[in-house]
């Protein structure tokens, strides 16, 4: 299979967690007989330094020219200063708008190797966690009109939320199918006894959830929700919900699976070309250092492979080596526990990619 792949490095610990799922990319196009090309594309902090904007043209033209965009982290400190229409977060927003990706899946999963790195109580985690967060990510307050004003002698700041039905319902059909290809159960959160965009959520969910009878579908509340993760996550199967919910709920998701560092997330649109990013930032404590993991930026591959090139042997093969590896008592810094070795960022990509070569 021939594929041209957008990579953005961008910026902090980017450009070495990168580094490590190329090579994972690498050995998986030498095992199974692909051909990928990778470009190169300056986004992020990166790109205000050089072109003055996060996210100069020829960046979006060449993610529009590819297959499929994997993406590190963009932004740091250096550019907190800097004009908001060109912050570094900019340059996601836009590729986000201007590919169509309005459904972003992350799952989260606790790895068994790795129990003992949830802040939950044993006996909550002994359940399971294992349930995948679909988060509109286009529409809604982030996307609404942003106005500064002053009345009545002093600053008046505003943020419009809005959802169509058709936003509503191109996300929930998304939730249908994960959930179809996996437990068969969506919970939807919104806060319709307050929020009339969530009422309209609802209601077209309803109608959505008529479509796939095999799917259960239950409401919950966004308050209630923050309390069932930590309460009870082994009822979730797919939780759908709208984008600044979505925000917050699938960062607290991750957190209870123990370590920021770990998990992937895919952005897909009504095309086959989607991106693909590790959860986290750019991580600017620990950048330059060969220190971070980069098991969330290769897993991230993983699932671009089975999402955008519907490449699933390849994309187990890699999770099933990450999964060896922890069991080999392989760890990074982040989640580095007593009896365990402990590798830099570079010895966790080489130990991933020699698992790969060396799996039956
Ligand atoms: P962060 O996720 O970069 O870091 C939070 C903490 O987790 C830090 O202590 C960091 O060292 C640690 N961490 C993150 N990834 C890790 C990894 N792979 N291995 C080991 N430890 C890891 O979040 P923070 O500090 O709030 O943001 C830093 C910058 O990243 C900011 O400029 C922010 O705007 C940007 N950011 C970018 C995102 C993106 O590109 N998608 C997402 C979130 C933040
Ligand atoms: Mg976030």
């Amino acid at each position: 299979m021939e594929k041209r792949i957008a990579l953005i490095e961008g910026d902090g610990i980017g450009p070495e967690i990168l580094a490590e799922a190329v090579k994972v990319l690498r050995c998986i196009e030498e095992r199974y007989g692909h051909h990928f090309t990778y470009v190169p594309v300056c986004a992020g902090g990166c790109a205000i330094d050089r072109y003055g904007t996060s996210l100069p043209k020829e960046s979006l033209e060449a993610c529009l020219d590819s297959d499929s965009v994997l993406l590190a982290a963009v932004g740091g400190p250096k550019w907190d200063g800097v004009d908001p229409s060109i912050r570094p977060e900019k340059a996601l927003l836009a590729i986000r708008k201007e590919l169509g990706l309005y459904a972003n899946l992350r799952p989260a999963r606790i790895f068994s190797q790795l129990k003992h790195a949830s802040p939950l109580k044993e006996s909550i985690v002994e359940k399971g966690i294992d349930f995948m967060v679909v988060r509109e990510l286009i529409g809604g307050v982030y996307f609404g009109e942003k106005k500064t004003e002053t009345v009545e002698g002093e600053l008046r700041a505003s943020d419009q939320m809005a959802y169509s039905e058709h936003e509503i319902r191109r996300i929930a059909h998304t939730a249908f199918q994960t959930a179809r290809k996996r437990n068969g159960r969506v919970i939807s959160v919104d806060k319709a006894n307050v929020l009339d965009t969530s009422r309209l959520w609802r209601k077209v969910v309803h109608e959505v959830a008529q479509e796939y009878p095999d799917v259960s579908c239950t409401d919950m509340l966004v308050d209630n929700a923050a309390m069932q993760i930590v309460k009870d996550p082994s009822q979730f199967d797919v939780l759908v919900t709208e984008n600044m919910f979505g925000d917050i709920l699938s960062d607290e998701a991750s957190m209870i699976t123990g370590s920021i560092g770990l998990i992937p997330s895919a952005s897909l649109g009504e095309s086959r070309r989607g991106m693909y990013e590790p959860i986290h930032g750019s991580a600017p404590d620990i950048a330059g250092k060969n220190i971070a993991n980069p098991i969330g930026m290769i897993l991230s591959a993983g699932l671009m492979l089975k999402y955008a090139f519907d490449l699933d042997e390849e994309q187990k093969r890699i999770e099933d080596a990450v999964e060896q590896v922890l069991s080999d008592g392989y760890r990074c810094a982040d989640i580095m526990e007593e009896g365990k070795t402990q590798l830099s960022c570079s010895e966790m990509g080489d130990q991933i990619v020699k698992t790969i070569r060396t799996m039956s």
